[in-house]
């Protein structure tokens, strides 16, 4: 029983290879790189384009990476080579061509970008984490509280009161 489970997942995930057509291969292994929180794509990643990446992808053609559009150009965005999958999946940097460009010596599709380098681990798992954090244009605000009363401090009054109320009755027993 065990088994057949064991062949039928295999072969699903074959069949699910096969029908991708192209899937990266000789990727950087950056599971023991620690997880960034919150990553906010204006000062954690659009710099890394600028250092690494406008110098080819400045605007001539094909994909521009420049500030202010490279977002427009990456996001939910299909890529100009024959692969599978948006440049950049929201949520799934697995399943990003731009990811994937720059985390494998083969990327499915071209070369490894930068064409004449590579990212450290640490700059590939900080956009790793941004596209899995959602890709969002800028860090998700913290959280600010809502003013006015809490709901600790309205169930407190309601206490106060109710104990005030029933202390004036005992004293109206009493008399
Ligand atoms: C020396 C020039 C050069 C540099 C530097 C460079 N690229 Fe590229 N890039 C190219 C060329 C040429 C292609 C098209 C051929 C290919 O895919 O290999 C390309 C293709 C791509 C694609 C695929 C686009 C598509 O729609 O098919 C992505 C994504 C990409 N580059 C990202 C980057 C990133 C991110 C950087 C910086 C970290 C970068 N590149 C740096 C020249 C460069």
């Amino acid at each position: 029983m065990k088994r057949w489970l064991m062949v039928c997942g295999f072969v699903l995930t074959l069949s699910a290879t096969v029908e991708a057509g192209v899937s990266p291969s000789a990727c950087d292994d950056l599971s023991g790189v620690p997880v960034t929180p919150n990553v906010d794509f204006s000062t954690q990643i659009q710099p890394l384009f600028n250092s690494y990446c406008t110098g080819c992808h400045g605007g001539s053609g094909g994909l521009t990476l420049s500030a202010g559009v490279a977002y427009g150009n990456l996001v939910s965005v299909p890529p100009s080579a024959p692969v599978p999958v948006n440049r950049v999946e929201p949520g799934d940097a697995s399943q990003s061509f731009l990811f994937w460009k720059l985390n494998c010596a083969n990327p499915g599709s071209g070369s490894r970008m930068p064409i004449g380098g590579t990212l450290s681990p640490e700059e590939q798992a900080m956009i790793r984490d941004w596209i899995n954090q959602g890709a969002l244009p800028a860090a998700a605000a913290a959280a600010t509280p809502v003013p006015g009363l809490s709901v600790a401090g309205m169930w407190t009054l309601v206490l106060l009161l109710l104990a005030l109320g029933l202390s004036r009755s005992r004293l109206l027993v009493a008399r």
